[in-house]
């Protein structure tokens, strides 16, 4: 194995410019799954990956995931492509997974460049929508698999892969796939390996066991029967932003405490064990205040701040669709308002009952404002946290391919972000899930000038080789 990976690493090394240029084409293609309008951009990633992995021989097939409503459209959902590479009953099966959709990306959101044309800066940042989220992972798979093949050298494990393309959309379609396929195309699979998460910081790696779940809901608040002058109608009609407004600041506190009674009752309690795993972490004040750009942080200690972002739940509110926010002053009530929040779920917190609760003191805090225009709570979607256990050999060989690459033991953490299918594949093929980042915190995944060291991708391209080894060598 010594010999193999270091002349992995070394073609790694050598073909960095191809990945790079790689990584280029497919940050030009704006496959935002959550845009009516880029829906044939993230048919076109599809076929793109469809188009690498006939390059590089996996076998692959499709699952149409069939369609769905969005913003009053019926669209055709992307394809979830599923490969196989390697079929050797006396191998380890690995599936990785990934997707190929991102979140949205304007210039005007203030992106210093094109978000959708990658520039490497002066830092060695490549930066663009996507690259680290997740396109630069996706590739990082499939490079590991050219650079064997330039070396005429056999992957030491068979490869399954799942590639979806509506994660940051909810990953609409994807469990029943999983479900249908746990005894069909991942009959096989031994270990799951997933590289959709970050660093804890942005100069140690990281191996990641737990994940936050989320419920997203949409809150509609309807009165007059259609926009109104507010010098006219001004106190003479309720207004629904009023009582939106009124009701969101009823659900979280400028201290992020969750006002939903009910809510926090099945937060498992923090173990002893788990008290001690915080201090060793590579993770400071300023490691969080240089990946938000501010020093804004709720908690003056660190140890508090990231038990906050993944130890117990939070409540974010994310926009109101509906409500006036051009630049300028326009006198507009708004006629219909549709309020966006989520929250993120930690063990041992459950969907059905964060609903129930959600909708019952919604309802109870809207009946006391005696307004008399309507609302409605509605779940967009829900994924439940995720943890798994780390004693696993799928745990200890991606360590050592840590140390291999980074020379150091890598932390080992949980994450505040949310992958819902991880604790599908968990379930439904009963196998260990690991999450393996590429990126750093600074990445600014969701954010503007997203951005993916250029070390890291090559870096990261080489521990996910390297974790293919390591795991070979495991018995379990
Ligand atoms: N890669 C992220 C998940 C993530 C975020 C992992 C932060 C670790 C740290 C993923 O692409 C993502 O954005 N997920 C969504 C899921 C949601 C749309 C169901 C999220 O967390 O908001
Ligand atoms: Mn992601
Ligand atoms: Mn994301």
């Amino acid at each position: 194995m010594d010999a193999a990976l270091s002349q992995f690493f070394a073609q790694v090394d050598k073909d960095q410019n191809i990945y790079v240029d790689r990584l280029r084409e497919v940050v030009a293609i704006p496959s935002v799954s959550s845009d009516v309008s880029h829906r044939p951009d993230v048919f076109t990633m599809g076929a793109w990956i469809q188009k690498e992995l006939t390059r590089l021989g996996v076998d692959f097939e499709i699952r149409d995931p069939g369609t769905h409503e969005m913003d009053g459209h019926t669209l055709q959902l992307p394809p979830i492509v599923l490969g196989a590479y390697g079929r050797d009953p006396a191998k380890k099966t690995v599936l990785v997974y990934g997707h190929y959709d991102v979140q949205p990306a304007l210039k005007e959101d203030g992106w210093a460049t094109e978000p959708f044309e990658l520039v490497e800066n002066e830092k060695g940042e490549l930066v663009g929508r996507g690259s680290t989220d997740d396109k630069g992972p996706i590739l990082g798979w499939l490079n590991a698999i050219e650079a064997h093949q330039k070396l005429g050298l056999e992957l030491p494990v068979n490869l399954r892969m799942c590639f979806e393309g509506m994660e940051e959309n909810g990953s609409e379609g994807l469990d029943d796939v999983i479900v249908a396929e746990a005894k069909g195309w991942f009959k096989d699979v031994d270990a799951v390996c997933i590289s959709d998460n970050y660093w804890l910081g942005d100069s140690k790696p990281c191996i990641t066991y737990g994940l936050r779940g989320i419920s997203y809901y949409k809150l509609a608040i309807k009165g007059p029967g259609r926009d109104l002058h507010s010098g006219v109608f001004g106190g003479t009609v309720h207004e629904p932003m009023t009582d939106l407004a009124y009701i969101f600041s009823k659900l979280v506190t400028p201290q992020g405490e969750i006002l939903i009674p009910g809510i926090m009752d099945d937060v498992a309690p923090l173990t002893a064990a788990e008290e001690a795993s915080y201090p060793p972490l590579d993770f400071n004040l300023s490691t969080l205040h240089n990946a938000i750009d501010a020093k804004n942080t709720i908690h003056d200690n660190h140890i508090d701040a990231l038990k906050g972002r993944w130890r117990y739940p939070s409540l974010s509110l994310h926009g109101i669709e509906g409500a006036f926010s051009a630049a300028g002053a326009k006198t507009v009530i708004p006629a219909k308002v549709i309020g966006k929040f989520s929250i993120r779920s930690v063990p041992n917190m459950v969907p059905e009952k964060i609903d129930a609760c959600v909708v019952k003191y919604i309802n109870d805090e809207f009946a006391k404002l005696g307004s008399k225009n309507t609302v409605e709570v509605e779940c967009l979607h829900a994924g439940k946290p995720w943890v798994a256990s780390f004693e696993h050999p799928n745990y200890v060989a991606a360590a050592a391919a840590v140390e291999r690459v980074f020379k150091v033991k890598p932390d080992l953490t949980r994450e505040g972000g949310s992958i819902p299918v991880t604790l599908t594949f968990q379930d439904a093929l009963n196998k260990n899930v690991l999450l393996l980042p590429m990126g750093r915190s600074s990445d600014g995944a969701h954010s503007i000038n997203e951005k993916l060291d250029r070390s890291n991708y090559i870096e990261g391209t080489k521990l996910l080789g390297a974790y293919l080894w390591e795991l070979s060598t495991k018995n379990f």
